[in-house]
């Protein structure tokens, strides 16, 4: 019996259906949406659609609502902020919550050195900007990211990005001094290796990488997810990340972490970084940092961020007195909820649940996760672990159609991968859970297939 999703119509229910039609003739198809009902009201690990359907929440706005959606101190927050002032522009007239918001962050960010913050709009902008303040500060142009990795939509960000279509399919040119190097992918390592040699292999690869494709003395910066959020979850090794790092220090290049999606709890720690034992040179942040209000930013050593002169960062709305409101109350929940913890104790739990599934069923398999970041593939089966994209499909609509918004991920597109906020009561995120079972059950019946 559920008790928290409640799907009483069809989905799209007839009030948004009729708001989809007038969506398709006015707002463009490259806009997306994984969901075709449209939102009522939020509140915690629950959506509600205008057709009255509610469903339990394991897509989180992509990794945006780690404090659950409409915290009462963001309200709270929020409406204080309205009520005084909406936007003066901090190049304009500066306001406290800016200078509280970055004290904070240069706190909790990894390193015992002294560091600034600069606050932007969208995690692409976070990522230009610390792109930006790389190559002013090592008078270096190169700029590496990783294969599978995502940052952006934006012409940068996008030449960053791995996954051709629907990222990047006719966009072209990229812009120019982006590099791509290998990160690892332990669930597709080459037939024969085990985990030791696969990360010495792939630690060669990114060594052989600095000989083939780009002289580290031009490189400016590195951007790594320490988990990779689009790409599929994929985690890479404690020694793969340390090693990339030190070969970073050795030829002056710059250490990014790029936790837009990572950040905030989701692993179990502020920064999933904490868990690789690096003190990034810039770390950029965005999504649940503000639980949905638009603001992101980048955390640095103070030599590297006061490196760009007045006026050649920043922008109009960059850094929001919303935002930064929003952000504050955000780290205040994540302390006083213990949201690491629960990360941690989410992450238990959805382990325990894929581990089942995986044992039970062949095309579940490439089960992983880091504190509440969670994921898993669906293959044709375990041996040829042949990518199933489709039905991974089929399963996010059947969930959709049972109350849970569900999201996929990865090169292939065949990864579920789970965000959930972490405020998600036990009882919830259990039916939740029951859901997901009862999707890929009805998607794995012989009659289905
Ligand atoms: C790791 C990472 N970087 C950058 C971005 C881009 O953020 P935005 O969509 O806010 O521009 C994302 C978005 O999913 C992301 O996951």
């Amino acid at each position: 019996m559920k008790k928290f999703a409640q799907v009483k119509t069809s989905i799209p229910g007839p009030k948004s259906q009729a708001l989809l039609e007038r969506r398709k003739r006015v707002v463009p198809q490259g806009i997306s949406n994984n969901c075709a009902a449209f939102v009522h009201k939020a509140e915690g690990a629950l959506v509600e659609d205008i057709d009255g359907n509610t469903f339990i929440d394991f897509a989180g706005a992509i990794g945006t609502i780690n404090v659950g959606h409409s915290h009462p101190k963001v309200v709270q927050a929020l409406k204080r902020q309205v009520e005084d002032f909406v936007h003066t522009g901090f190049n304009v007239m500066m306001y406290e919550s800016y200078i509280t918001l970055a004290e904070k962050l240069t706190e909790l960010a990894p390193g015992k050195f002294p560091k600034q913050a600069a606050f932007f709009n969208s995690g692409a902008e976070a990522v230009e900007n610390a792109v930006k303040i790389a190559r002013k500060y090592t008078k270096r142009q190169g700029i590496v990211s990783f294969t599978r990795g995502f940052h952006g939509r934006t012409l940068m960000t996008m030449t960053m990005t791995s996954k051709v279509k629907p990222y990047k399919y006719e966009f072209g040119p990229f812009a120019p001094e982006v590099y791509k190097a290998p990160y690892p992918y332990e669930y597709r390592k080459p037939n024969g290796m085990n985990e030791e040699q696969y990360h010495e292999y792939i630690i060669q690869q990114f060594e052989q990488f600095l000989l083939a494709e780009v002289a580290p003395e031009t490189i400016a910066a590195v951007v790594m997810e320490p988990v990779q959020g689009e790409g599929g979850f994929i985690i890479p090794s404690r020694e793969f990340v340390q090693r990339v790092y030190t070969i970073c220090k050795e030829h002056g290049i710059l250490f990014i972490a790029d936790e837009i999606q990572t950040g905030f709890g989701r692993t179990g720690r502020y920064f999933a970084i904490d868990h690789f034992g690096v003190e990034p040179d810039l770390i950029t942040i965005s999504k649940s940092m503000a639980a949905g209000v638009p603001i992101s930013g980048v955390i640095g050593r103070e030599e590297i961020m006061n490196v760009s002169l007045p006026g050649e960062i920043g922008g109009t709305y960059a850094g929001s007195p919303l935002g930064c409101q929003a952000a504050l109350a955000v780290l205040d929940i994540i302390e006083e909820e213990q949201l690491n913890v629960r990360a941690e104790r989410i992450g238990r739990i959805v382990m325990n649940k894929f581990q089942q599934w995986s044992d039970r069923f062949e095309q579940v398999d490439g089960i992983r996760g880091l504190g509440a970041m969670c994921a898993f593939e669906m293959v044709k089966d375990k041996t040829s672990k042949q990518p199933d994209k489709e039905l991974v499909s089929r399963i996010v609509r059947e969930a959709t159609n049972r109350g849970l918004l569900l999201l996929s991920a990865g090169i292939f597109g065949n990864v579920i991968r789970l965000l959930m906020p972490l405020t998600i009561s036990d009882e919830q995120l259990e039916e939740g859970l029951f859901i997901l079972e009862e999707s890929l059950e009805a998607v794995l019946s012989p009659q289905y297939i």
